[in-house]
C-alpha cells in the first residue's frame, strides 16, 4: 500500500463563526483562530478544517458563497487567511477549506448574470426549466423557484438562495477548477467537499445522489486539481453505501482520499421526518454499522471517523448521557472512535465535552433548517406539536453544534466581548477549556492522549494500519475489539451504556493505555457506565 502523508493525521473542525471573536462584533474570526493555534497545537491535531469563510450573504452560514476568492469581512481579510496558513504551518498544522461546489449563493456574480436573460453567457452555469418537477429541497419545500425576469424556474437542492450549479457546463467546471488550484497554490493542504455526491445529478430522471456521471466527474476534477498537489480530500456523502465508498476511495481510481458516510448517524432517524423524529439509539445497531465499515472497506481505502460536526447534535447529548456521565461518556465515545481504523475528526468543543443547548423559543434559533422545518411540520402540516418538534431540536438541531466555543468562565464563555450571534450554552460556567486545562483527568487530556497515541512510535502504526478484529460479546453496550499489527496487539473495551458489562481475560496485560474507570483487569474485567479500557498484550 502506498503510504500517504495524511494517514496518521487527526483533523479538527472549526466552525469559524462560533470559535473565537477578536473584534467584539459577536462573530468568530480568522484572527481568533490564529490566537488559538497554540491551544490546537497542544491538543495535538495535524489539520484544521475550516467551515466556509468565503464572502457570503450567510443565509446558510457561509454554505452560500458569493465569491470563492474573497474572505467575508465578518471573518477578516485575505491577508488574515494567508497569515493563518503561514502561522499554522509554523505549528506543523495544515489547513483544509470547505469546498461548496454543488451550489453558490444567489448573490454570486455568475447567478446575478445568469438571471438577466436566457441568452446570458452564465445562464447555463445554473439549471433552469419552464415548469418545475416535484423534486424537493433538503431544507423543505420545492427544489424549484420561479424567476419572473425570464419566466423560468431555477433548481436548488438547498435554500432558494443556494442555486445549484450545472455540472454539465464545461466553462463552469473550468472556472471551479481554476478557483480550486488558486487556493491550493496558497498552500492549503486540501478540502472537505460539501454534498459532493450531488454533482452527478440527473434532474430529468429525478436522480440527485450517485448519478451516473458522478464518478467520472470526480476523477476529472481530482486529476485537474487535487492530485497535482497531493491534496487531502474528504467528500460529504450522505447516501454512500460501502460499494459507493469503494468507488470514491479506492486509491487506484484517484477520486477522493476519504468520505464522510452517515449510516451510523442516521440509524435512529425517521424515514419521513429524518432528524426531527427519532428513536433512542440502538447500541447494537451502532456497533454493527461501525464494525461493518471497519471490516468491509478495503485495507488501502480510508474511513473517516466522526460522531460530531457542525450539522449534528453533540454526541453525549444525542446518544449518551450529558448529565451525570457527561465527561465519562465523552471519553468513552472518543475512545471507540480514535481506536478504529481511519482518519479521526474532532469537532470544536468535542474535546471538552460541550453539550447540546435548549432554547425555549424557536426565535432563539438561527439555523435555516430548523426554521423551515418548523414552519412545514408544525405550522403548515401540523404533523407534530411544537413541544415534539423542540424536543427533537434539543437532540438533533444543527444549532447545538454552533453555540459559541466555551473558553472560560467569563461572560459568554470568553468567546466574545460583544453580543454573540447565537446564545451561548450557560453551562460554560462548568464546561470550558480553562477548567479542562487545569485538570489532568479532563476530557481535553483524554483527547490529547488519544491523538498522541496515533502519532506514537509504539502504537501509531497499529492504530493507523493495523487490522480491526471485533470480539464476541453478548452485551449490546460493550464495544470490544482488537487492533493487530505485526507483533503488536491492542485490546479496546468500552461500555457505551449505563449498565455494567464484563468479559473474561485470561492472557497477560502489558501496557495499560486508557483506563477511565480505574478498572481492575485481572481475569474477569467489569466495566461500569461509560468506562473505557485500552491495553496492549
Ligand atoms: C452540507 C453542510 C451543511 C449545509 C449544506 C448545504 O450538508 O454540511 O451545513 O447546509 O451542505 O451546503
Amino acid at each position: 500500500m502506498e503510504k500517504k502523508w495524511w494517514h496518521n493525521n487527526v483533523i479538527y473542525q472549526i466552525y469559524p463563526k462560533s470559535f473565537n471573536d477578536t473584534t467584539g462584533n459577536g462573530i468568530g474570526d480568522i484572527q481568533g483562530i490564529i490566537e488559538k493555534l497554540e491551544y490546537l497545537c497542544y491538543l495535538g491535531v495535524d489539520i484544521l478544517w475550516l467551515s466556509p469563510v468565503y464572502e457570503s450573504p450567510m443565509k446558510d452560514n457561509g454554505y452560500d458563497i458569493s465569491n470563492y476568492q474573497k474572505i467575508d469581512p465578518v471573518f477578516g481579510s485575505m491577508a488574515d487567511m494567508e497569515q493563518l496558513i503561514k502561522e499554522a504551518k509554523k505549528h506543523d498544522i495544515g489547513i483544509i477549506m470547505d469546498l461548496v461546489i454543488n451550489h453558490t449563493s444567489d448573490q454570486h456574480p455568475w447567478f446575478l448574470e445568469a438571471k438577466k436573460a436566457k441568452d446570458n453567457a452564465y445562464r447555463d452555469y445554473y439549471i433552469w426549466k419552464d415548469s418545475p418537477t416535484d423534486m424537493e429541497s433538503v431544507f423543505g419545500g420545492s427544489a424549484w423557484t420561479y424567476d419572473e425576469v425570464t419566466d423560468q424556474h431555477y433548481f436548488h437542492l438547498f435554500a432558494e438562495e443556494q442555486p445549484d450549479l450545472n455540472w454539465d457546463n464545461k466553462a463552469m467546471r473550468k472556472d471551479i477548477y481554476d478557483m480550486i488550484n488558486w487556493w491550493l497554490d496558497k498552500g492549503i493542504k486540501g478540502f472537505r467537499l460539501d454534498v459532493i455526491e450531488l454533482i452527478g445529478k440527473d434532474i430529468d430522471k429525478g436522480v440527485t445522489s450517485n448519478g451516473k456521471r458522478l464518478h467520472p466527474r470526480l476523477q476529472t476534477l481530482a486529476k485537474d486539481t487535487f492530485n497535482k498537489y497531493d491534496a487531502f480530500t474528504v467528500g460529504e456523502t450522505w447516501s454512500a453505501s460501502i460499494d459507493d465508498a469503494r468507488l470514491y476511495t479506492d486509491p487506484k481510481r484517484k477520486e477522493l482520499s476519504t468520505i464522510f458516510q452517515f449510516e451510523h448517524i442516521t440509524l435512529n432517524w425517521d424515514k419521513t421526518y429524518n432528524k426531527f423524529k427519532t428513536t433512542p439509539l440502538d447500541r447494537k445497531a451502532l456497533k454493527d454499522v461501525l464494525y461493518k465499515w471497519q471490516k468491509e472497506l478495503p485495507d488501502d481505502a480510508w474511513n473517516s471517523l466522526f460522531f460530531n460536526n457542525h450539522d449534528l447534535g453533540r454526541v453525549t447529548s444525542r446518544w449518551g448521557n450529558d448529565g451525570r456521565y457527561n465527561e465519562k461518556c465523552a471519553k468513552a465515545f472518543a475512545t471507540v472512535l480514535h481506536m478504529m481504523k481511519g482518519i479521526p475528526f474532532v469537532y470544536q468543543g468535542e474535546e471538552i465535552a460541550m453539550t447540546n443547548v435548549k432554547y425555549q423559543h424557536i426565535d432563539d434559533y438561527n439555523d435555516i433548517e430548523i426554521h423551515n422545518r418548523h414552519r412545514e411540520y408544525v405550522i403548515e402540516q401540523q404533523a407534530m406539536t411544537q413541544h415534539e418538534f423542540l424536543s427533537q431540536v434539543y437532540l438533533n438541531g444543527r444549532d447545538n453544534a454552533r453555540t459559541p466555543m466555551q473558553w472560560d468562565k467569563s461572560n459568554n464563555g470568553g468567546f466574545t466581548t460583544g453580543t454573540p450571534w447565537l446564545r451561548p450554552n450557560n453551562n460554560y460556567l462548568f464546561i470550558n477549556v480553562d477548567d479542562n486545562l487545569k485538570n489532568k483527568q479532563s476530557v481535553f487530556y483524554h483527547y490529547q492522549k488519544l491523538i498522541k497515541l496515533r502519532h506514537s512510535e509504539d502504537y501509531g502504526d497499529t492504530l493507523v494500519y493495523g487490522a480491526f478484529i471485533p470480539c464476541e460479546t453478548t452485551y449490546d453496550n460493550l464495544f470490544l475489539f482488537e487492533r493487530h499489527h505485526k507483533e503488536k496487539r491492542l485490546l479496546i473495551a468500552v461500555n457505551l451504556g449505563e449498565s455494567s458489562v464484563s468479559f473474561e481475560w485470561e492472557r497477560n496485560v502489558d501496557d495499560i493505555i486508557v483506563n477511565t474507570g480505574n478498572i481492575d483487569y485481572f481475569k474477569s474485567i467489569t466495566l461500569n457506565a461509560y468506562d473505557a479500557l485500552v491495553f496492549s498484550y
